[in-house]
């Protein structure tokens, strides 16, 4: 049976674990549902781990429906988030729902924005009118260059408050999932608390609802050095297959991540 919003939002108020993984093709897709993966995000780092880009921002709507259908094709079970790409959600609402659209009708069962409380008119305007919103906060990578790099945030008390409004004004707004990204796991835990939809971290701690990490990261295919929030789920498993397992089985049990992995 189909993964959708719903069960995701029954695991958030059982306590249950939301295990995600980056996914960009058919193969990957059936694979990670096979080993028990609930949501698959087609996210826009494909940029970096697939074209080699140096950031996401020159992916484009046609290659995030591209690959959106090709995960799509490998799934039967799982959730599937798909990313709006870099210029497609911060110019107007209107112009947003048609690029969410597409991405829809590629296949996609949510879209996902990155972006504050400034992109609440944007999230109403999309989830009234049937498009399910992914709110992604604290690093944000398509704004990598306003950020100066990509660094942990909400460490100020400042920070920390900004955070915390963002994600209750998303919600407000509609958004039906809220991601974070490199914050500390300690405001990460208190804006799980504080809302009522799921959160996914990535270098958030341990306390949100749910876990995502870049596939290609978790399985140690990473170029340089290895980021804080990563594990290298490959070492120590005998397939791809197993490693994806682990992981899942590792989120579900709340031990991954550990300390070793939060800010
Ligand atoms: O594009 C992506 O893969 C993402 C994750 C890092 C959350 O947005």
């Amino acid at each position: 049976m189909r993964t959708t919003l719903k069960t995701l939002q029954n695991m958030h108020s059982k306590g249950e674990k939301i295990a995600m993984l980056t996914c960009y093709d058919a193969s990957f897709a059936t694979l990670m549902e096979a080993n028990g993966v609930d949501v698959l995000l087609v996210g826009d780092s494909l940029g970096m781990v697939i074209q080699g880009r140096e950031s996401t921002l020159p992916v484009t709507i046609e290659q995030m429906a591209y690959h959106t259908s090709c995960v799509a094709s490998g799934s039967q079970q799982a959730f599937i988030i798909v990313d709006m790409p870099f210029g497609t959600s911060q110019a107007s609402p209107s112009s947003t729902f048609a690029y969410a659209a597409q991405l829809m009708a590629a296949g996609a069962h949510m879209v996902k924005i990155e972006g504050g409380a400034e992109m609440a008119e944007t999230v109403l305007f999309l989830t009234s009118r049937g498009i399910p919103v992914c709110a992604h906060i604290g690093l944000t990578p398509q704004s990598v260059h306003q950020l100066g790099g990509y660094r942990v945030q909400g460490k100020s008390d400042a920070g920390a408050h900004k955070l915390l409004e963002d994600a209750l004004a998303l919600q407000q707004a509609g958004a039906g999932i809220v991601l974070m990204e490199a914050v500390p796991a300690v405001l990460a835990t208190e804006v799980t608390a504080k809302l009522s939809v799921p959160t996914i971290g990535i270098g958030a701690g341990a306390g949100c609802t749910g876990q995502v990490l870049v596939v290609y990261d978790m399985l140690g295919i990473y170029p340089g050095k290895k980021a804080r929030f990563v594990k290298d789920f490959m070492a120590g498993a005998g397939s791809v297959g197993q490693a994806i397992a682990n992981y899942v089985a590792e989120v579900k049990s709340g031990t991954f991540p550990a300390a070793e992995h939060s800010f």
